[in-house]
């Protein structure tokens, strides 16, 4: 069968940042580490006044669409994947479309356009119905855009303004894909939850500390779905493990837990037995408090061992690299996740051809869900074409005040008019509003 997946993606940061430990530490009366070690992340990514979710798709769109040679006659289809929408009715889609009709000769009236909602995990879901859509042979030898933009903001005050951030990946799936073989297995864990929710209302009502012990039970869940499917996962399947980041203290979390289950009746328990004994077992337990400690005491002791901090230091932070410096993206974050793993890869001379990812998508609400992914030849080429690092060189680092304006700007309560901050260039920016309420957008040379 042939191969289907992602054949290239391109990335569009916000062109503001603001600094956690430098800016927002200092104003919130906290330590600057409770961001660079607690959260992990160093900066956010924030939209000038001129960008938005459709501008920062559409300019990563733009340049996936340019570096591929790609005309708008070899795309079939347009998803957009985002949790920030400003319409109930037409599709960010729709607006990216029209963006790149100002720029590309031709157009995309024989294109299928959507737009998929399920908080962060709405992307992953977006490839799914790529990938299908293509499987089914419905595409007539098309590709499929994928694009995941959101901008994560919460109200001022929040414990989530921590978190911010606002970007954009664009990703291009296909048949014989250069990137990463999509596995037709995948394993799911979804329950209705009451986590981060935004009920017609701009910014999230979060229930931060249980929406992390949600994220972590719907993980755990999948895990064990996709295992149902592809078979027991050992630490060593996986190169990567790419996950959705909403921040890198999260994904320690996440990965702590994973590595206890993946390790479990394996030679890695046997061989850490004698430093740290064996895996709690319940039916070992009179009572469940008894079981959660002794789990609790098993794994303080396995999250010190050599083996697990080498497999943490191979496997998972470098997936982080970039969330690190933007903050959540929510529907793009696991797929910056993967594409720091990757450059990561690069860096490090890692032969990646055929080795594979295990990928962790989530949103809240709640869903998490688990496949696995195959490098494809052509890889390396395609990371190389990322210019993300200059990106994030080149944002406009605010001041508080600076801040405190731009999150205003963005506020759909609140009308505020703010000088842009850096000038855009080559790229599409917000224009105004038309005679319906729709935005309009423009493309400056
Ligand atoms: N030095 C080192 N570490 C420090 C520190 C210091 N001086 N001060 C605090 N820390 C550590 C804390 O110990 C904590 O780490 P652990 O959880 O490992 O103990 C970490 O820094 C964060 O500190 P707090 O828990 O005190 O932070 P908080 O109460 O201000 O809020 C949060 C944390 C609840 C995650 C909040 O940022 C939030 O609500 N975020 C939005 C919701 C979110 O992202 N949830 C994640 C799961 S849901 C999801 O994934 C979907 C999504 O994208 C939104």
């Amino acid at each position: 069968m042939t191969a289907v997946g992602i054949d290239a993606i391109e990335i569009w940061t916000g062109n503001l940042k603001l600094d956690l430990p430098g800016t927002f530490a200092p104003e919130k009366g906290e330590d600057p580490e409770k961001y660079t070690k607690g959260l992990g992340l160093n900066a956010s990514s924030f939209p000038d006044s001129y960008e938005d979710i459709v501008t920062m798709g559409a300019n990563a769109a733009h340049r996936l669409m340019e570096r591929k040679g790609l005309e708008p006659d070899d795309i079939g289809r347009i998803d957009v994947a985002t949790e920030s929408a400003f319409d109930n009715s037409k599709p960010v889609s729709t607006y990216v479309a029209g963006c790149l009709e100002q720029v590309f000769d031709g157009d995309f009236h024989h294109a299928n356009k959507g737009e998929r909602k399920f908080a962060c995990i709405a992307g992953t879901q977006s490839l799914d119905d790529a990938y299908n859509w293509i499987r089914a042979g419905r595409n007539r030898g098309r590709s499929a855009i994928v694009i995941a933009t959101d901008t994560a903001l919460y109200a001022r005050g929040d414990a989530g303004e921590a978190t911010q951030g606002a970007g954009a990946v664009a990703m291009l799936i296909s048949e014989d894909p250069n990137l990463v073989e999509l596995s037709a297995e995948q394993g799911y864990g979804s329950a209705d939850e009451t986590d981060f929710l935004k009920p017609n209302q701009q910014f999230p009502s979060v229930d931060g500390k249980r929406s992390v012990q949600v994220y972590l039970a719907r993980m755990r869940e999948a895990l064990e779905d996709y295992e149902s499917v592809a078979g027991d996962v050992h630490p060593d399947d996986f190169e990567y493990a790419p996950f959705h980041t909403p921040f890198p203290g999260m994904v320690r979390k996440a990965a702590m837990l994973a590595y206890r289950h993946v390790i479990r009746d394996t030679s890695v328990e046997d061989e850490l037995a004698d430093e740290i004994g064996r895996q709690p077992r319940p039916e070992a337990f009179d009572d469940d408090e008894a079981f959660r400690e002794a789990v609790r005491e098993y794994m303080d002791e396995l999250k010190e061992t050599e083996a697990y901090q080498e497999w943490y230091a191979e496997t998972i932070d470098p997936t982080l690299s970039i969330s690190r410096e933007v903050g959540n993206w929510y529907t793009g974050s696991v797929h910056i996740a993967r594409a720091s793993a990757l450059k990561h890869a690069l860096e490090s001379d890692r032969d990646m051809t055929g080795e594979r990812l295990l990928v962790g998508s989530y949103g809240s609400g709640a869903q998490a869900e688990i496949h696995s992914e195959v490098v494809q030849d052509g890889w390396e080429d395609e990371i190389e074409a990322l210019n993300v690092e200059s990106q994030l060189e080149a944002r406009y680092d605010m001041s508080w005040a600076d801040y405190e304006e731009v999150h205003d700007v963005h506020n759909h309560d609140m009308d505020v008019d703010v000088e842009e901050f850096t000038a855009p260039e080559s790229e599409f920016v917000f224009d105004g509003w038309g005679r319906m309420g729709e935005r309009k957008y423009r493309y400056v040379e």
